[in-house]
């Protein structure tokens, strides 16, 4: 400031010095020429350097504007050092709030921040998903006027945030089940979280089911075997009739007891560790046990033809191998009339895949039951599956064991034909003696 005054005075007193040399000289004229001419130089050179700055701040390049002399070169620096400290200052709240959005935009849940008055001021791509929106096209829209679902008004009515909101049938192909939830923040805005539990709520059914499957199938042999022990006990039997009760009443036991047992065998599976890849299953061993079981079984009402077309062996766990291998064998026999041919075959298949395959010509199986047969207590025909002693467990079991050996498990059959039962090893589950 005193800089400026003192230049200011060097200015007036040389314009006064200039004037009082030409009015000696030149006369009066000139010498108010003259003291005007030096005291608009500091004009001039204001306005030129005005001039300047516009042009930089229109080419928004103020930082490159070379620095005059004077009072001027303090106030473009002055003006550089607070555009490029404002310009710092946005570069990083730019950073932090990309940060943000893409935080918000990994999340696995929908969110959508909405203004006070419901409009949508951003929302994150699951969000988009879930709900149909697109967020170029529907920001500062009301959420109710684009989400028509009555519950989803009602619930933005009554404001009442603190519960929860399930919503079902939802997305493009209505199979979404979502609960969301309104969070307040900041003034009077809400911060909506959405989660897809479609998954759990299938679970949640699935466990239902279960439930409700094992006590149906729990009941009626222990309703049946209290049924027998009333009429032991009520009435006076012969040997011979008691000797027929306890008969009966031991297969209904026999029966909860292979349930039970299948129930295990099941949970076991489920939480027990993956089979090693490095135990190698004699493959000649498993056709020679899967024979001597199967023929047991049979009691020689079938006919059947055994075939181990390939030596190459199974990499894998023995029970589990030879219990899947059983369990389709035992389906062949259970469920071929007597004089039926069953004819179990191991083989490599173009692609190297081994398989295991069981093939009868039974009553075959309905095409729309196919994709359920390994559903836990899915059963094609209960009453014929119940005299066999079947409780819908063995193909889940067997469905199980395949995936934890990487294999696939192929179901052909023609009703009044036959069907045909396969086990695909993948190759990495074969080694060669
Ligand atoms: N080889 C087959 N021929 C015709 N139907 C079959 C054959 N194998 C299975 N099924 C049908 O598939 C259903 C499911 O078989 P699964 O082995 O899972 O149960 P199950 O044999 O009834 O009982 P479990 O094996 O637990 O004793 C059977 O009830 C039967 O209807
Ligand atoms: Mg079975």
């Amino acid at each position: 400031m005193v800089a400026a005054l003192y230049r200011f005075f060097f200015i007036v007193c040389l314009a006064i010095i200039a004037a009082y040399i030409a009015l000696h000289f030149f006369g009066s004229d000139w010498a108010i020429f003259t003291s005007a001419a030096i005291l608009s130089i500091p004009l001039v050179y204001s306005y030129i350097n005005l001039a300047r700055l516009r042009k930089f701040i229109q080419a928004d390049a103020v930082e490159n504007i070379s620095l005059p002399s004077g009072y001027w070169e303090e106030i473009y620096f002055g003006l550089q050092r607070l555009i490029k400290g404002l310009k710092q200052k946005i570069r990083i709240i730019e950073q932090q709030h990309d940060h943000f959005i893409e935080a918000f935009q990994a999340s696995p849940n929908g969110i959508v921040m909405l203004d006070e008055n419901d409009q949508i001021e951003w929302c994150n791509s699951i969000a988009e998903r879930f709900f149909g929106l697109n967020f170029k096209r529907d920001a500062l829209q009301r959420i109710h006027f684009l989400i028509r679902r009555p519950e989803f008004i009602q619930y933005f009515i009554k404001r009442n945030f603190e519960e929860p909101l399930l919503l079902e049938r939802m997305g493009s192909s209505s199979s979404l089940s979502l609960m969301l939830q309104a969070f307040p923040f900041g003034q009077k805005r809400h911060l909506l979280l959405i989660q897809n539990i479609t998954d759990l709520q299938k679970a949640d059914a699935m466990r239902r089911d279960f439930v409700a499957n094992v006590s149906h199938e729990m009941r009626t042999p222990i309703t049946v075997l209290m049924g027998f022990l009333e009429t032991v006990q009520s009435l006076h039997l012969s040997k011979e009739q008691q000797d027929q009760y306890f008969e009966m009443m031991m297969s209904q036991a026999q029966r909860m007891k292979t349930l039970v047992e299948d129930l295990l065998t099941l949970a076991n599976l489920e939480s027990n560790a993956l089979p090693a890849a490095s135990n190698e299953l004699q493959i000649n061993t498993l056709m020679a046990l899967v024979r001597n079981d199967a023929e047991a079984l049979s009691q020689g009402k079938h006919s059947f033809t055994y075939g181990a077309e390939s030596s190459q062996n199974i990499l894998g766990d023995e029970r589990e191998v030879l219990s899947a291998f059983s369990n389709l064998v035992s389906n062949a026999i259970r469920y071929t009339p007597d004089l039926g041919a069953i004819n179990v075959k191991w083989s490599v298949n173009q692609e190297g895949q081994g398989e295991f395959s069981v093939s009868d010509t039974g009553p075959g199986i309905a095409p729309e039951h196919l994709s359920r047969l390994t559903e836990r207590f899915y059963r094609v025909d209960r009453s014929r599956s119940r005299e066999t002693g079947g409780t819908g467990l063995g193909l889940a079991i067997v469905k199980h064991i395949a995936s934890r050996h990487q294999a696939q498990l192929l179901i052909e059959s023609t009703p009044g034909i036959g069907s045909t039962f396969t086990l695909q090893f993948p190759m990495e589950r074969l080694s060669t003696p």
